[in-house]
């Protein structure tokens, strides 16, 4: 076991601080506050080679290791989840799945513009009536001649204003449950397919692209179908087997960013004639805070070792991403609490990490989800 990172990790992750640092962070509050995403920075992050990490060259890809992606994924983390938050719907839940799934023609058309960002791409699963609960989606998809006709509505589809291309899911059968589901790859100006933001203001996460998409006697070709028809739950789930990974390693920079704060404000901030940093409550708060993200990160590059070497990762990311959201909840919170009033404004961007932390604990499957997902591999299904 080697706890080193390779030196070609360590200039990817030396690359992204210093994006994330010069490029996303100056714009971070202020994205924040106007709630308009900083689209030039997907270009950027196409030339850096980020877009398409682990995919291979020959679709336009990077070719590197999934922990080089969860390097990549943390650093964006640390300084804005809605970039990091961009990059695990575009790069992960979309690329990756028609990496995956798609025909040889597929790939070819899809994945070099997604690997440089001339295509945006979203990913639409979730419904009014079909959040946690994919398979009872009411998306419907008919067949008629050489033809899918779609109807149906999405909601929170992150991109979804700004993607050129969509993961669509909708169900050719909806008596057989997750049995009649079929998984498209739909441009999103084909006729029929209407966008506009969600409504109301997001708690956090409040640059990112979301929106609530309709699907009006939509006509695709068959061939827009990826994998077989009916095979589209499985598509859906192992798209998020990438996608929380991603997640899982964004929440980790979200917690050693809240760490860094606090550490540099019990340092400077002086209470009762002593830095804050040398009573011992706040010393137990960074003390438990530094085990979390130790622990968190580990957690997260294991889950990436387990991908790169091809073994099963379902429970491995979901453990990842169970304990790391969690763990940078609980820093978040501590953070904005040893910051008192100052933490209770954007002046300081813990703020803004106590907000945004509630959307990794929820997208991509919410912690009760992980949990599920984690006891029914570790306890086994029933026969019937
Ligand atoms: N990979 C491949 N196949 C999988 C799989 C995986 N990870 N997980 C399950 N499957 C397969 C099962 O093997 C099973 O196949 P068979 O029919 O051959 O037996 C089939 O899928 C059905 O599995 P389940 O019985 O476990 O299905 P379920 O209905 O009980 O649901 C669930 C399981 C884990 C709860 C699932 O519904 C789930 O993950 N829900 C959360 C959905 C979610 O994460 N939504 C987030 C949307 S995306 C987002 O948030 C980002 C954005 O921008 C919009």
């Amino acid at each position: 076991m080697n706890f080193e990172l390779t030196l070609t990790q360590q200039e990817i992750q030396q690359t992204t601080r210093r994006f994330a640092q010069e490029e996303v962070a100056p714009l971070a509050r202020e994205t924040d506050e106007s709630g308009e995403f900083p689209i030039h920075l997907v270009k950027r992050m196409g030339e850096l080679g980020f877009l398409a990490a682990t995919i291979d060259p020959t679709y336009g890809g990077s070719g590197m290791h999934y922990l080089s992606y969860t390097l990549i994924s943390e650093e964006l983390g640390r300084v804005d989840s809605s970039v990091r938050g961009f990059l695990a719907v575009h790069g992960s839940l979309v690329s990756l799945c028609i990496n995956d799934w798609g025909t040889e023609e597929q790939k070819q058309h899809y994945l070099p513009k997604l690997a440089t960002g001339d295509w945006i791409g979203c990913y639409c699963l979730t419904e009014p009536n079909a959040g946690s609960d994919a398979a009872s989606m009411e998306s419907t998809a008919r067949e008629e001649d050489e033809a899918y006709v779609i109807n149906g509505e999405k909601i929170w589809i992150t991109n979804g204003g700004i993607a050129d291309v969509a993961l669509v899911f909708a169900s050719r059968d909806r008596e057989k449950r997750h049995k009649g589901i079929c998984a498209f790859i739909v441009p999103t100006n084909t006729p029929g397919f209407h966008r506009e933001p969600m409504p109301g203001k997001e708690l956090g996460h409040r640059s990112s692209s979301h929106s609530h998409i309709t699907f009006n006697e939509m006509r695709v070709p068959k061939e827009a179908l990826l994998g077989q028809p009916g095979e589209g739950f499985k598509v859906a789930m192992s798209a998020l087997d990438h996608g929380r990974l991603g997640v899982a390693a964004g929440a980790v920079g979200i917690a050693q960013a809240c760490l860094d704060a606090s550490v540099d404000f019990a340092r400077r901030r002086r209470q009762f004639g002593q830095r804050i940093g040398d009573f011992q409550m706040v010393q137990a708060t960074i003390a438990d805070m530094t085990a979390d993200v130790e622990a968190a990160r580990l957690l997260v590059y294991k889950a990436a070792w387990m991908k790169e070497n091809g073994l099963p990762t379902t429970r491995h990311t979901a453990v990842a991403k169970l304990f790391a959201t969690e763990a940078a909840a609980r820093a978040a919170n501590e953070a904005v609490l040893l910051h008192g009033g100052r933490g209770y404004s954007n002046e300081y961007p813990v703020e803004r990490f106590y907000r945004d932390i509630k959307g990794l604990q929820i997208y991509e499957g919410t912690s009760y989800i992980q949990r599920i997902v984690i006891a029914r591999d570790v306890i086994g299904r029933e026969e019937k």
